[in-house]
C-alpha cells in the first residue's frame, strides 16, 4: 500500500511521471485508485460531464462537496484533490479558507485546486499557511470563460510565456505543491517545468510536464459531445458500448428474450 501525500507527489519531480485523472463518484474513484494513479482530481468539469451544464460556472460548493465525499469513499491510496468551484475562493481570503476547509474537513480531500496565476498568490499563501495544500492551475482557466470570450491557447508569444513563468513562480513561492498547465504549447510548458521546483501537471500542454491529467470521461469515450479537444485520447469508447447494451436490453425485453429461466427464481 502506498498512500500518496502532497510531499510524496512533490518528490516525484524529475524521478517518475505523475499520473492524474478526474473522478466524480465512488465507483470511478475506486477503479482509478486500484490502478495506482497518483492523484484523483474531483474537477469542476463534472459540471459538464456529469451534471449536464454548458460550462463549469454553475456548479455549487454543495454539489462539489457531495461528489468529493463519494470520491474519497472510493479512494485508498491516491491523493484526492477537490476543485474549488467558481466564486468559492475569489471573493476573499476568509471565504477561500472557510470553503476550502469544507473540502478537507467534511469531504476528506487532501488538497484543493484553484485557478489563476500571480494575482491568485495571496489566496494560495493564505490557504497553504493554514494547512490546506493547493494545486495551482494556469494557462487556460475555464472559470474565466466569460472574461476570455471562449477557450483559447495561451503561451504562444514571448510575452505570454514570460507571464506564465511569473505566474508559476509566484504560485510556487506562495506554497502550491504542484501546478496544472492547461492548453499551452509544449515549449512554454517545458520552460515553466524547468524553471520551478514543484511538479507541473499538463493537460493539452505537451510531453515535457512532470505529469499528465485527463478528464476520465474523455479518456473513456464517455461523452455525448461532438467537440473533442486535440489533447484528448480515447482509450475506450464506453458511450457506444453503453448504448449498445441499453438497446440490446430494450430489444430483449420487448421480444420476451429477457428474462429467461436462468434469471428467475
Ligand atoms: O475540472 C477539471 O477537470 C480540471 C482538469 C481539466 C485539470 O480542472
Amino acid at each position: 500500500m502506498n498512500k500518496w501525500t502532497v510531499s510524496k507527489i512533490k518528490n516525484l519531480k524529475g524521478k517518475e511521471k505523475i499520473t492524474c485523472l478526474t473522478a466524480a463518484d465512488w465507483l470511478m474513484a475506486r477503479l482509478i485508485d486500484e490502478c495506482g494513479i497518483h492523484l484523483i482530481l474531483v474537477g469542476d468539469s463534472l459540471a459538464m460531464t456529469v451534471l449536464g451544464y454548458e460550462n463549469t460556472l454553475p456548479v455549487t460548493i454543495e454539489q462539489m462537496l457531495h461528489h468529493t465525499e463519494a470520491v474519497t469513499r472510493g479512494t485508498k491510496n491516491a491523493l484526492v484533490v477537490a476543485d474549488m468551484p467558481f466564486l468559492s475562493y475569489q471573493t476573499s481570503e476568509k471565504d477561500a479558507i472557510a470553503n476550502a476547509g469544507l473540502f478537507i474537513k467534511k469531504a476528506g480531500a487532501g488538497a484543493v485546486k484553484i485557478e489563476g496565476g500571480a494575482f491568485r498568490a495571496p489566496v494560495v499563501k493564505a490557504l497553504t499557511q493554514n494547512g490546506i495544500p493547493v494545486l495551482g492551475h494556469i494557462g487556460l482557466t475555464p472559470q474565466n470563460i466569460n472574461a476570455l470570450g471562449g477557450y483559447k491557447i495561451y503561451g504562444k508569444t514571448t510575452k505570454e510565456i514570460k507571464n506564465l513563468i511569473k505566474d508559476a513562480q509566484m504560485l510556487e513561492k506562495a506554497g502550491a505543491f504542484a501546478i496544472v498547465l492547461e492548453c499551452m504549447p509544449p515549449f512554454a510548458a517545458k520552460k515553466i517545468t524547468s524553471t520551478i521546483k514543484i511538479p507541473t501537471i499538463g493537460i493539452g500542454a505537451g510531453p515535457y510536464c512532470d505529469g499528465q491529467i485527463l478528464v476520465s470521461y474523455d479518456l473513456l469515450g464517455l461523452t455525448v459531445s461532438n467537440i473533442k479537444p486535440k489533447f484528448v485520447k480515447n482509450y475506450a469508447s464506453l458511450a457506444q458500448e453503453m448504448k449498445k447494451a441499453f438497446l440490446q436490453y430494450k430489444k430483449e425485453v420487448e421480444t420476451g428474450k429477457y428474462p429467461s429461466p436462468e434469471h428467475w427464481y
